[in-house]
């Protein structure tokens, strides 16, 4: 029997019905036709049975895995609760002194439905604070697909530009083209370029906004110093800083790439981790700026915002990683480097040209001649046939990995994961070569 072949019949039953979003042909035009059925742990099941170890994580939430029991019964109690107040309750209360113990920005914190959601908020406040305009963003950085940054995020070289003043790419037919007008794009991992554009827009720059790990183009890594160098920098020219922390957030530390890094941001966004699975994102920062929301005239508002379903996920997640000073997020990570190291080897031993980028628990496999990576641009260099090759035959070997080379670690992957990955990743390469 064909391997795929329910997976098949439901991608043409879909095609009826649905369109866009994750959950539709879209998600498997990307990869393969591929619907599941079950999940546990690190591993899922597709309709036709076939199993498969996780490095998608639904995109990056599941850190605890499918279905942890903490996990589990927290829903299953909330479940018996009440599901919307639309109005506070004490689990909100909860859930943000635990971000307050965990996240070295978060004097104050709000919740928000979607990580989309939560950076136009950061970047209302931002406005507000500063009483100007402009947001800093820098090519490739994906902060969500609202038409105020989705911008300069998957251009093609040769509609990026000249590198010292890149061109605004739109990301989507339909923005508004008045968008563009209020974006400043830089060059990533480059100070000098982040000065000259303060320079070039005196007293104009509200924000910088950075993933602090660039996860969502290649898992790059900021050059030493670098947002160190961001924090001084917006410091010194009255802007405030964001880290966008939708990916980094309860999965490079408990405190975020904040924590990791040593660098406090103004701002900072959350999402996916936070309540391992179920819908819930939110923004923490500095009190006076966050208390611009309401008393200081910044409207914002959300029907599902602190919902008390997606709360009670928060909390019991949040509950687990802190166990063990973190050792959930440890072990993660742990696991994650050791599948880098196993990866860089298996490309040694093959003759196979390979960068593995990121931080463990968020990393990435570059099929390049690079010696190393700094910027999106540099990403560009990947050889896509070979990618694209490694990722079918990773498929039928029963992995299921995300479209574009990025592996996401989760606290439940262990040694076993590990092992049998990077068998059959041994055997890919062997044959890619
Ligand atoms: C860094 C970053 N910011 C923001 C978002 C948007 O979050 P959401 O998909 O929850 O709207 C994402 C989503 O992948 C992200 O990776």
């Amino acid at each position: 029997m064909e391997r795929y072949q329910k997976s098949r019949a439901l991608l043409e039953r879909a095609r009826g019905s649905l369109t866009g979003g994750v959950s539709s042909p879209f998600r498997a035009k990307m990869t393969a036709p591929l619907y599941f059925q079950d999940a546990r742990g690190p591993r899922l099941w597709d309709v036709d049975g076939n199993e498969y170890i996780d490095y998608t994580l639904s995109w990056g939430p599941l850190i605890l895995g499918q279905r942890h029991p903490a996990l589990v019964e927290a829903m299953r109690q909330a479940a018996d609760r009440p599901h919307t107040y639309g109005a506070q309750h004490e689990l909100e209360i909860e859930v943000a002194e635990k971000f307050q113990r965990a996240v070295p920005c978060a004097e104050r914190v709000c919740f928000t439905s979607s990580g989309s959601e939560a950076v136009q908020l950061a970047l209302r406040l931002a406005r507000a604070a500063t009483g100007r305009n402009l947001i800093l963003r820098f090519e490739g950085h994906y902060h969500g697909w609202l038409d105020s940054v989705l911008i300069s995020y998957r251009a093609s070289l040769d509609q990026m530009g000249p590198l010292d003043h890149p061109h605004k790419v739109p990301g989507s037919k339909g923005q508004t083209p008045e968008s563009l007008a209020s974006v400043v794009v830089c060059d990533w991992n480059d100070l000098g370029a982040v000065e000259r554009a303060f320079a070039e827009h005196p007293g104009q720059i509200a924000a910088v906004i950075t993933e602090p790990v660039l996860c969502n183009s290649g898992s790059l890594m900021p050059r030493a110093g670098f947002l160190e160098g961001l924090r001084r920098v917006t410091a010194a020219h009255g802007a405030l800083l964001i880290f966008d922390e939708v990916i980094t957030g309860f999965r490079m530390a408990l405190g975020g790439a904040q924590q990791y890094f040593g660098v406090t941001p103004d701002v900072a966004t959350f999402g996916k981790a936070v309540a391992g699975g179920v819908t819930l994102s939110a923004i923490a920062g500095r009190r006076d700026v966050m208390e611009l929301i309401m008393t200081g005239g910044v409207a914002f508002g959300g029907t599902f915002n602190g919902n008390p379903l997606s709360l009670a996920a928060a909390n019991a997640t949040l509950d687990e990683l802190a166990k063990g000073d973190g050792a959930a997020l440890r072990h993660a990570n742990q696991m994650g480097l050791k599948l880098m190291e196993g990866v860089r080897c298996a490309a040694r031993d093959c003759g196979i040209p390979v960068q593995v980028t990121g931080f463990g628990a968020c990393f990435h496999i570059h099929f390049t001649e690079l010696p190393a990576l700094r910027n999106y641009r540099d990403t560009h260099q990947d050889n896509k046939p070979r990618l694209e090759q490694y990722l079918r035959e990773a498929l039928d070997e029963g992995l299921w990995l995300l479209p574009e080379g990025r592996i996401y670690v989760s606290a439940a992957h262990t040694e076993r994961e590990v092992e049998e990955t990077l068998g059959i990743i041994r055997r890919i390469f062997a044959r890619l070569a």
